[in-house]
């Protein structure tokens, strides 16, 4: 079975391509195979070279049909839509074809209000803080206000990919060769919680584990606030 991840949400700017990017890069990295699929129109497709993912077009409405539906034949992948923004239909669409769908946002009220909006009205999709600060102050205020206006959905709030100068190079057409190792970390961490998430055990060697450490592991809730939030309810 193929699982389909989409990244949307009715807001420009939030880090949807390059979360999508660094999702698959994560996901390659912990040896799934994905493929990251634009949708934007006003986007060019970046090449596949040196990439842990393929890449896929699926900018007209019957690409992307065909690419879905290529997708659903291929038995272990993941696709990740890479939604766009600024299109609510076409959200509502990929909501309606996705096995899990993330809607990113960044550190700022209006971010926060659209993301409100759109947890209502996608009950199924999970909200994911983009481009978080890193800085400790601003870090905390972040939190807090996510605490405070999302706080009734903390159950649906994953664990956020911060702030990270270095993601843009997953942008560029081609990428370099080694990308710096934080950014390879973020993409892990970011492609296990979504693993987490749809129940699918990461495919990467490990190191052998200590009982406490595999403990920990074993049991890990799949979603859960970010460390200083308010509350710890897990589900
Ligand atoms: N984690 C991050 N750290 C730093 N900058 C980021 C991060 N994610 C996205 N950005 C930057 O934010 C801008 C918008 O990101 P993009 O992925 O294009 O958003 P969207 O696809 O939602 O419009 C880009 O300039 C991108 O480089
Ligand atoms: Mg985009």
């Amino acid at each position: 079975m193929s699982r389909i991840i989409c990244i949307i949400g009715n807001k420009g700017g939030t880090g949807k391509t390059t979360l999508s990017h660094m999702l698959c890069q994560g996901l390659g990295l912990l040896g799934q195979r994905s493929a990251c699929v634009l949708t934007d129109t006003s986007r060019e497709p970046l090449s596949p070279d040196g990439r842990r993912y393929v890449t896929a077009d699926a900018r007209t409405p019957e690409a992307l049909h065909k690419v879905v539906g290529k997708l659903r034949t291929m038995d272990g992948w993941l696709g990740v839509i890479d939604g766009g923004g600024n299109r609510s239909e076409m959200d509502r669409m990929l909501n309606g074809l996705a096995d899990i769908v993330l809607l990113p946002f960044r550190d700022s009220h209006e971010d926060l209000r659209t993301v409100l909006r759109d947890l209502d009205a996608f009950p199924h999709a999970y909200a994911l803080p983009s481009q978080w600060p890193t800085n400790a102050w601003a870090r905390d205020a972040a939190d807090r206000s996510v605490a405070q206006i999302l706080g009734a959905h903390r159950d649906r709030l994953l664990h956020p990919v911060a702030s990270l100068s270095a993601s843009k190079l997953l942008l560029q057409k081609s990428i370099p060769d080694g990308l710096p190792s934080n950014v390879g970390n973020a993409c892990r961490a970011l492609a296990r919680q979504v693993l987490e998430v749809l129940e699918i055990g990461d495919n990467a060697p490990r190191e052998p584990q200590t009982t406490e450490q595999a403990e920990r592991s074993a049991s890990p809730p799949p979603t859960v606030l970010p460390e200083g939030y308010a509350s710890t309810a897990h589900h």
